[in-house]
């Protein structure tokens, strides 16, 4: 018998034996939208008072099983049916509910399973609670539910890490009952028939309490926790919120954690990690390609296994690509060997593979110095040596051997790549594929379509950047595309604040503060001040005279001082550590270049450095969108949170411009341009729209 509800994506369906099914189809993902709390909740009281229903299997159709709130929803006032009052239905049902997950079980959608009586799974599903990234806790009996099933260490691990836990673990630690191989549905109803027949009375994972914990390894965690929430608020309350558990009774655990769900939820933070969940999936869809087919791409080569090369590699091998790697020398490819077997050695020692593992992903590379070994690759990947002579003069050599429809990307991080297919017959086929270091670490990869570059080689590309699970966003071609010209004003202001009054230390606890991992200046040391040196060196006679310029960076670097592998940059370093130290020799340096120059103190504060930091990188962002170097503002926001650091808990620079108002924004910039000069003209676009009321969201509608 089945019993429909109208358009409900909730359906009841009672079968032999007095066992029900409650099956929710709301694709693709399963979300509670308020229909489908709705339809759980009349299904439950439709359970409760049906005597014919022994008890119920919860089952989803489609990829997975409920996977959590409806995010679209989180932030707008909620609806009823309250999602904790939906859970507190299944919990005190009279009849034994068994929840059976597959595909991934999350947030709100484990949290249902958990207000059941018994959860089972199919080998391959993952659970998890991962509200924390989206800048909330679990709202509907995560924090109260989940200590007394496992424990509150392992719960403030599973919350605060977001992990999805898979079921080797999960049947450990008691996160399912059971894990049933099979027909998901059929055996998850014959695990119910052993109940009833077993007579089991459920005791709801409410009415337990919870178990024993060792309050040193919970403080270590804690201590971890909050060292890396680096500002954002929702991992310390997360942990909050699963402390009340062992000190509050169950009602008033629940009443603490939905008072701090729901104020967190209607934060700046949870919008901000919101924009950047929907702005993931966003840039994975490029406008125009839709009807365009992919070219099917297997094999890869990479040419030049330097650090980046063999990080790309490695990112390939991982995605399931055959292998080839070019190098020019015997010796290059020896090295280069080296460093791809040292990369899997790493992960060995971190335990994610065995040896043989390691030894096998290495032995199914095919290492060669011999172009024609490239005859059947689908793509190829240069990271040779930024030159452009020297990249010409490859992929003109590499044109003739491989075939008609190979694409061949560069992994330039600057070069005109307009210029570079421009001595090619076929430029069509020619991409730019960014890769940020270490590559087969790094979720970012910028797609560099270039003016004559093909809509399917585009869309093969898109399709690389998904099969290796990058956060890949399309630019156009310009020095530094995106994330590098961004990246290159912002180092321009950071020099700026030193000759303006600001130290070395000032700056980086500013941006510390700001949120980022580590203070800008730190960074510099960190990978070495010599490239940068060589680039300024480039471009210096091609600036502007009228344009400032900070000879600080040359000096230090003319004094040897080329970062911590040099003992010494931006800071000293002691003999083997690598902590950054204040040094009187750079402050010299500062001061003699404000005197030279006749600088004056204008006496930033912490927050000055941060809004010009941010109106800095919203005027480049503005620029790189009128030019269409960046299909929309949320773009510019991704390369940013995924390759730069930039604190995801703030959303972006043009997500946070909103927040800001473009008015601030525009006077902020009035007062670097007149400090400043040429290059800070402010962007006609963001003139525009501060003048007309508009916002970044604005754009392109
Ligand atoms: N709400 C609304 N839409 C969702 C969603 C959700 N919870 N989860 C996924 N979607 C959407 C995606 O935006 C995407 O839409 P699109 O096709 O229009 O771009 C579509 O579903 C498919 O998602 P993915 O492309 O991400 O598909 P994958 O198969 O790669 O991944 C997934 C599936 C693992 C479920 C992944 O989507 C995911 O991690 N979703 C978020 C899970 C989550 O954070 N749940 C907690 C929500 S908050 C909560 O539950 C609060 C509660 O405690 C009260």
């Amino acid at each position: 018998m089945q019993q429909d509800q109208g358009q409900s994506p909730i359906s009841l369906r009672k079968q032999e034996g007095g066992i029900a099914v409650l099956l929710v189809n709301n694709p693709p993902v399963n979300a509670l939208s308020q229909a489908v709390r709705q339809g759980l909740s009349d299904a439950v009281t439709q359970i409760e008072s049906d005597d014919d229903i022994k008890g119920a299997v919860l089952h989803c159709e489609g990829r997975t099983f409920i996977a959590g709130a409806d995010i679209k929803e989180l932030g707008k006032p909620p609806l009823a049916p309250f999602l904790p009052d939906v859970i507190a239905a299944l919990d005190q049902c009279s009849k034994p509910l068994v929840a059976a997950l597959h595909g991934t079980a999350l947030g709100g959608g484990f949290e249902v399973a958990m207000g059941c009586h018994y959860r089972v799974a199919s080998p391959s599903a993952k659970v998890g609670l991962p509200e924390v990234r989206l800048g909330i806790i679990p709202g509907a009996g995560g924090t109260q539910r989940l200590p007394r099933l496992v424990g509150l260490e392992k719960a403030a691990d599973i919350i605060t890490s977001c992990r999805q836990v898979k079921m080797e673990e999960a049947a450990k630690i008691g996160l399912v009952d059971a894990v049933l191989k099979g027909d998901l549905l059929k055996e998850a109803c014959a695990f119910l028939e052993s109940k009833l027949a077993e007579g089991e009375t459920p005791l709801s994972i409410s009415k337990r309490s919870v178990p024993d914990w060792d309050e040193e390894a919970l403080s270590a965690l804690e201590a971890k926790v909050k060292k890396r929430a680096r500002g954002q608020l929702s991992p310390v309350k997360a942990l909050e919120s699963v402390h009340n558990s062992a000190n509050m009774p169950f009602e008033e655990g629940m009443k603490a954690e939905r008072a701090m769900f729901l104020e967190l939820a209607a934060s700046d933070q949870a919008a901000a990690l919101r924009h950047s969940f929907f702005g993931e999936r966003i840039v994975a869809k490029v406008p125009g390609l839709e009807d365009v087919k992919a070219r099917s791409v297997e094999n890869v080569a990479i040419i030049g296994a330097g650090t980046m090369g063999s990080g790309i590699a490695v990112a390939f091998a991982d995605a399931g690509y055959q292998l080839t790697v070019l190098e020019m020398s015997r010796e290059g490819l020896e090295r280069g060997r080296d460093r791809i077997a040292g990369i899997y050695q790493g992960a060995v020692k971190r335990g994610k593979m065995s040896q043989e593992q390691a030894d096998a992903k290495v032995a199914s590379f095919t290492f060669t110095t011999d172009m024609s070994d490239l005859n059947n690759a689908d793509l190829v990947v240069e990271a040779v040596f930024e030159d452009m002579q020297v990249k010409k003069d490859l992929l003109t050599n590499l044109e003739a051997v491989v075939s008609q429809d190979c694409i061949l990307a560069t992994n330039t991080s600057y070069l005109d790549i307009d210029e570079m297919a421009s001595v090619l017959k076929r430029p069509d086929n020619v991409i730019g594929l960014h890769f940020f270091s270490p590559a087969n670490i790094m979720k970012l990869l910028e797609i560099v379509n270039t003016d004559k570059t093909a809509q399917d080689v585009l869309a093969t590309a898109v399709a690389v950047g998904k099969r290796l699970r990058k956060i890949a966003v399309v630019a156009g071609v310009c020095d530094g595309f995106i994330g590098n010209r961004i990246w290159a004003k912002n180092r321009q202001l950071l020099e700026f604040f030193l000759e303006d009054g600001a130290s070395v230390e000032e700056v980086d606890k500013a941006m510390l503060e700001f949120g980022f991992p580590m203070g800008p200046y730190a960074v510099f040391d960190l990978s070495g001040l010599d490239i940068a040196w060589a680039q300024r060196k480039r471009k210096k006679p091609l600036m502007d005279a009228a344009e400032r310029y900070v000879d600080i960076p040359d000096r230090l670097c003319e004094m040897d001082r080329l970062g911590l592998k040099a003992g010494k940059g931006w800071y000293r370093y002691e003999e083997g550590s690598r902590k950054p130290q204040p040094d009187e020799e750079v402050a010299k340096v500062i001061a003699e270049e404000r005197e030279r120059k006749q600088c004056k103190d204008l006496h930033l504060t912490t927050a000055d450095i941060q809004d010009r930091v941010l109106a800095g990188m919203i005027n480049e962002g503005f620029k790189i969108l009128q030019e269409g170097i960046a299909l929309r503002p949320v773009d510019i926001d991704m390369v940013l949170l995924n390759g730069y650091g930039y604190p995801v808990w703030r959303g972006g620079p043009m997500h946070e411009a909103d927040r800001i108002g473009l008015d601030r924004i525009v006077a902020i910039l009035q007062d670097m341009q007149s400090q400043y000069g040429k290059g800070w003209e402010i962007a006609p676009a963001l003139k525009d729209y501060a003048g007309q009321g508009k916002k970044v969201a604005d754009w392109g509608k």
